[in-house]
C-alpha cells in the first residue's frame, strides 16, 4: 500500500502537508479525522517529531504516513541550522506544500521559513497576541481573564508573533483548573485547525 492510500478517499489533488510535533498529537488526530470524513482535501505526506516516542509519530505510523524523529544534540528551543536544513530537505523531497506545526515546541528559523514562505502555520492555545509562550491556558487562568481561546497563525522567527489567520474563543469558567481550561481550548483547536488548512487546500489562503 502506498503512503496515505489507506485513508484518502477519491483521487482529487490534495494539499500535501508535512506535520511537525513534539507531543500527543491530538490536533493531528483531528486533521486526520476530517480528511477521512472527506471534509478536508489534504494529504499528510510526512510526520516529524523532535521527541522520540511522541504520540504524534504513532498516529502517523498507524495512518501509513512516513515518519521521522528529528535529533537535535545542541539546543532545546530551536534546531541547529544544519539539522533544520535536513528537515527542509525531507519535507521538500516528500512534496510538502504546507508545513503544519501541531504542538511543535521549538522556534522555527531561517532554513524552514525561507523554504516555505507563508507556508508554515501553527496553532497556539490563547488569543494571540495575549499569552504567547508556554502553558498559555495557565497564564490566562492566572491573569483572571473572562475568555481565552486558540489562534492559528503564520509562523515567523519569533515566538508566537506571526500574522494571525483565525481565532476561536472559549470562556474561562468559575472553578476552572489549568487542565479543564486547556481541555476546553483543545476542543476548539480540533475544529479550527482543520478548517484553516481547508482554506489553504481550496486556494483561499495565502
Ligand atoms: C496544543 O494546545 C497547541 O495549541 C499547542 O500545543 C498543544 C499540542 O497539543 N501548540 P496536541 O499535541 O496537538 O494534542
Amino acid at each position: 500500500m502506498n503512503r496515505g492510500e489507506c485513508m484518502i478517499p477519491g483521487a482529487m489533488k490534495r494539499l500535501k502537508i508535512g506535520v511537525l510535533g513534539s507531543g500527543k498529537g491530538s490536533n493531528f488526530r483531528a486533521i486526520l479525522s476530517e480528511i477521512r470524513a472527506g471534509r478536508l482535501e489534504a494529504e499528510p505526506v510526512m510526520v516529524m517529531a523532535d521527541v522520540e516516542g511522541a504520540g504524534i509519530l504513532d498516529l502517523g505510523r498507524e495512518a501509513g504516513i512516513p515518519t521521522r524523529v528529528i535529533r537535535e544534540p545542541k539546543f532545546r528551543t530551536r534546531l541547529s541550522p544544519e539539522v533544520e536544513e535536513d528537515v527542509v530537505r525531507d519535507l521538500l523531497e516528500a512534496g510538502v506544500e504546507l508545513v503544519v506545526l501541531a504542538g511543535y515546541m521549538r522556534l522555527v528559523k531561517a532554513p524552514l521559513l525561507e523554504a516555505f514562505p507563508r507556508r508554515v502555520i501553527n496553532i497556539h492555545p490563547a488569543l494571540l497576541p495575549a499569552f504567547p509562550g508556554l502553558e498559555s491556558w495557565r497564564q490566562a487562568l492566572e491573569a483572571g481573564v473572562p475568555k481565552t481561546g486558540c489562534t492559528v497563525h503564520f509562523v515567523d522567527a519569533g515566538m508566537d508573533t506571526g500574522e494571525i489567520i483565525a481565532q476561536a474563543e472559549v470562556p474561562v469558567l468559575p472553578g476552572d483548573s489549568a487542565e479543564s481550561l486547556h481541555a476546553r481550548i483543545q476542543v476548539e483547536e480540533h475544529k479550527l485547525y482543520p478548517a484553516v488548512i481547508a482554506r489553504f487546500a481550496s486556494g483561499e489562503l495565502p
